[in-house]
């Protein structure tokens, strides 16, 4: 690994014996499970013990990343589910088990600057519906039962979150940051009943996610394992949230340079507008 990969991303500590007494036998319910950090992270899982519900919509996928965790070792049962269809989520709730931990991990993310975007209701009907509406509800479907076990949910958020939106994803950062703001807003009450919430801030990971964007062809990026693990961790700590380091005091810097942000942005899209 590059040096400059090992000092933004360190490995973070994760100890297999604890990793095991928090989800082991648990029923976890992966979304996002059929590619990158997902699939990384349903191995880990499937390795530590959990009793895996997988869902996503590429069937084929999904049954094939089953198949490698029930290999090693593990449990797991694929759901095929178009997250953004509302009677889809309700269908998947209707049949799930009693659930132990959620964790909200499908994702779907856009690069459209504005003035191409127009015409185009469905980048924001979809990024809504998959990154807020989706995770909404499993979260407000799960949470009797969540509370009833003690359970946990954890959600898979970008870093950028925590920074000034970057011209071009308006509609991803805006749906990310719906569900991340109602999270937060729920979570007093969640950890008051016994359930813990938990955000993994992460940022950039090296899947298919990023591979149309080619300027990040060459700036760092954490891998879906390591990313696999830092949600692991935060499934272990049960903290409110986990966030590169170097985004110490990324609020606090996001508003004193919010001034020089609107004038670089906008010099920004002059130039590539
Ligand atoms: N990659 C990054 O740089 C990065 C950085 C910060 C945060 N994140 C977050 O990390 C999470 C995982 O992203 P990734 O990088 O692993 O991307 P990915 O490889 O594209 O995986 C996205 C997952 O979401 C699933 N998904 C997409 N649309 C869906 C739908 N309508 N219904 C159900 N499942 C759907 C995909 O499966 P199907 O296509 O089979 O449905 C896939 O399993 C996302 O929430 C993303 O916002 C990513």
């Amino acid at each position: 690994m590059p040096l400059l990969d090992r000092i933004l991303f360190p490995r973070p500590r994760l100890s297999d014996a604890r990793l095991r007494r928090a989800v082991g036998g648990r029923t976890v319910l992966l979304t996002g499970a059929s590619f990158g950090i997902g699939e990384a992270l349903a191995l880990l899982l499937g390795r530590a013990g959990a009793a895996l519900i997988l869902v996503a919509r590429t069937a084929d996928k999904l049954d094939a990343v089953c198949d490698a965790v029930v290999a090693a070792g593990g449990q797991a049962m694929a759901v095929a589910c178009d997250l953004t269809d509302p009677a889809a989520v309700e269908a998947l709730i209707a049949a799930l088990p009693p659930v132990d931990i959620l964790v909200s991990n499908a994702g779907k993310s856009i690069r459209r600057g504005f003035w191409a975007s127009t015409g185009r209701p469905q980048d924001v009907g979809r990024t809504i519906a998959l990154n807020y509406t989706a995770p909404a509800r499993l979260v407000s479907a799960l949470g009797p039962g969540l509370r009833d076990r003690g359970g946990q949910v954890v959600s898979v958020a970008a870093a950028n979150l925590l920074l000034p939106p970057p011209p071009g994803w308006a509609a991803y950062q805006a749906s990310k940051a719906a569900f991340d703001q109602w999270l937060r807003a729920v979570r007093p009450e969640l950890v008051a009943a016994g359930v813990a919430a938990g955000t993994a801030y992460l940022p950039l990971v090296r899947t298919r996610m990023i591979a149309p964007t080619a300027a990040y062809d060459r700036v760092p990026a954490m891998t879906p394992d390591h990313a696999a693990r830092v949600i692991a961790r935060l499934l272990v700590t049960r903290r409110a949230y986990w966030r590169p380091w170097w985004l110490f005091g990324a609020a606090a810097a996001s508003a004193a340079i919010r001034p020089l942000w609107e004038r670089v942005s906008v010099a920004w899209a002059k130039r590539h507008g």
